[in-house]
């Protein structure tokens, strides 16, 4: 495998799609991780993220300078290239032109590395140090107009490093790069497959679970469906799904999710717990409060639900790898990235939880959990539903949230979700959804003025998450929706359409 130092690059996530892209096993790692743990884990390459520090800062993340002594292959991107050039005796300075974006790459010799790029290719850069001298046993063979060290490597350490950010697609071939060092230098073969995968990960559960039972949280999206599958397979009935009826679902959603298991032999437990959720989310309006709420709810939950079954010590979530990014990249303490939003199902147990958690797709994106869920026979219909956040629509409530809001957003979503359907346009986005806002305008039904409230559509296309774009539904499919929505649900008398992209804003709206 190949394991990714995370100095806490917002694009550490893109360096592991890259790996993955070449069906290579590989893991992100905090940038502080002991040495024997390294070893232990016996990667075939060590790859270090990019960072917002720069090395001559006092708080700068650094690694155990051991790791050049492993013999293993490093690859140094930007701020890797940076580190360890200061960790080995080369100098690196602030510099008067900073480099951002794209830049054309010139190139002094040919190099493995290298191997199908050519002077003028495009490549993507963002740093303000740069190398003013490499390390003594360093050769370099790649410069810009700015930047007279772009590439560094020592071949018989086997550690190799680019100023340019590889991971990000607009270094058009930036796939070569990873393509040069994890196949032509390090060797590695591709062997991730659904198949692999599901055949590891099954091996792990068996080894974690023994013959103990485990609950899992099911929402009936795509992430713990296929947890759901995927533990079924290995330890069949000693899986009890527990599906929460938060009253914060969809409309009808609940019977469907149950019915969809049932057709593949999966039990589910449903537990209703509408009154609950609704009570201690009364007046709340901040939306780190309403996760924070939702999420404990979640866990008493499924901690009293545990007892209600046999030798019950595990709690599988359905966690991936943008959840665990967002909510907090490190797994040290002062790990460099910033969380964004609290997801229920990461960071949020108590300290005294007492059930330990499974989480088999943590190191996945959702593209390729829909993969695996093919693989483990999983229709259509729950593969390709479109992601629901565990906090329900209570993040899609702005403003406190109330019985009477919830069901005004359920009817709206509903009409949403159903044109989209009969459109066609459904599957070609990633994910749909209706928000209600917390303001009224005045409108006009028949000969009567009306005062109701505005409600905004959001439809992204995206393929992780992470980044979305806004989804161009034509006009007239938007006019059908509008209409319904305005007609159908009392309450609303205006609709407005989401037109931002994630970044600068994210795709729920709290
Ligand atoms: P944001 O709003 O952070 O959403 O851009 C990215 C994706 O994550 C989903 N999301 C969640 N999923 N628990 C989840 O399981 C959560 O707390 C949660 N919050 C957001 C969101 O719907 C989108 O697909």
């Amino acid at each position: 495998m190949v394991i990714i130092l995370d100095f806490g690059s917002q694009y550490t996530y893109l360096i592991l799609k890259s790996v993955q892209q070449l069906n290579v096993s590989c893991k992100v790692v905090p940038y502080d991780i002991n040495i024997s743990e390294i070893i232990e884990l016996d990667p075939g390459a060590i790859i270090f993220s990019g960072s917002p520090y720069s090395v001559l800062e006092d708080e700068a993340p650094f690694c155990d300078k051991k790791i050049f002594e492993l013999g293993i292959p490093i690859l140094g991107i930007c701020y890797g290239m940076q580190l360890i050039c200061h960790l080995l005796g080369g100098k690196v300075g602030h510099s008067l032109k900073k480099e951002f974006g794209y830049v054309e790459l010139i190139i002094n010799e040919e190099h493995k590395l290298f191997e199908g790029l050519k002077t003028g290719d495009v490549v993507w850069m963002s740093h303000s140090d740069k190398i003013e001298k490499v390390p003594d046993g360093y050769e370099t063979y790649s410069s810009t107009i700015n930047t007279p060290f772009v590439a560094m490597q020592n071949n018989a350490k086997k550690i190799y490093a680019v100023q340019f950010h590889p991971e990000v697609s607009h270094t058009e071939k930036g796939l070569f790069i990873f393509k040069n060092f994890i196949y032509g230098i390090c060797g590695l073969k591709p062997n991730w497959t659904p198949i692999s995968f599901i055949e590891k990960a099954s091996k792990k559960i068996k080894e974690m679970v023994g013959d103990a039972g485990v609950v899992l949280g099911l929402s009936g999206g795509v992430d713990s469906s296929v947890t759901a599958a995927l533990l079924h397979k290995v330890i069949g009935d000693r899986l009890y799904p527990i599906l929460v009826d938060t009253g914060l679902m969809r409309k009808n959603e609940v019977a469907e999710i149950q019915q969809m298991f049932e057709n593949i032999g999966i039990h589910i437990n449903v537990v209703n717990a509408k009154e609950v959720f609704l009570d201690e989310l009364k007046g709340v309006v901040d939306p780190e409060k309403k996760r924070k709420i939702i999420g404990k709810l979640f866990i008493e939950i499924f901690e009293k639900e545990a007892l209600k079954f046999n030798n019950v010590q595990f709690l599988a979530q359905g966690t991936l790898y943008p959840d665990v990014i967002e909510s907090s990249s490190s797994k040290t303490e002062n790990g460099p990235s910033v969380t964004i939003k609290s997801h229920h199902n990461v960071g949020g147990l108590p300290e005294n939880f007492n059930l330990k958690l499974i989480e088999p797709l943590r190191e996945l994106f959702k593209y390729e959990v829909r993969v695996i869920g093919k693989e483990l026979g999983l229709p259509d219909e729950i593969l390709f539903r479109h992601p629901f956040p565990g906090p329900g629509l209570a993040v899609r409530i702005i403003g406190d949230v109330t019985e009477e809001k919830v069901a005004v957003l359920q009817e709206i979503d509903h009409i949403f979700i159903d044109e989209l359907r009969k459109s066609f346009y459904y599957d070609r986005i990633w994910q749909a959804f209706a928000v209600l806002l917390p303001v009224q305008t005045v409108g006009v039904m028949g000969d009567d003025r009306t005062y109701e409230n505005v409600c905004a559509l959001r439809a992204v296309n995206s393929l992780d998450g992470m980044t979305a774009d806004w989804t161009k539904i034509p006009y007239n499919v938007l006019r059908q929706i509008s209409n319904r929505i305005i007609n159908e649900v009392n309450g609303v008398n205006r609709v407005v359409y989401d037109i931002s992209s994630k970044p600068p804003s994210t795709i729920e709206w709290e």
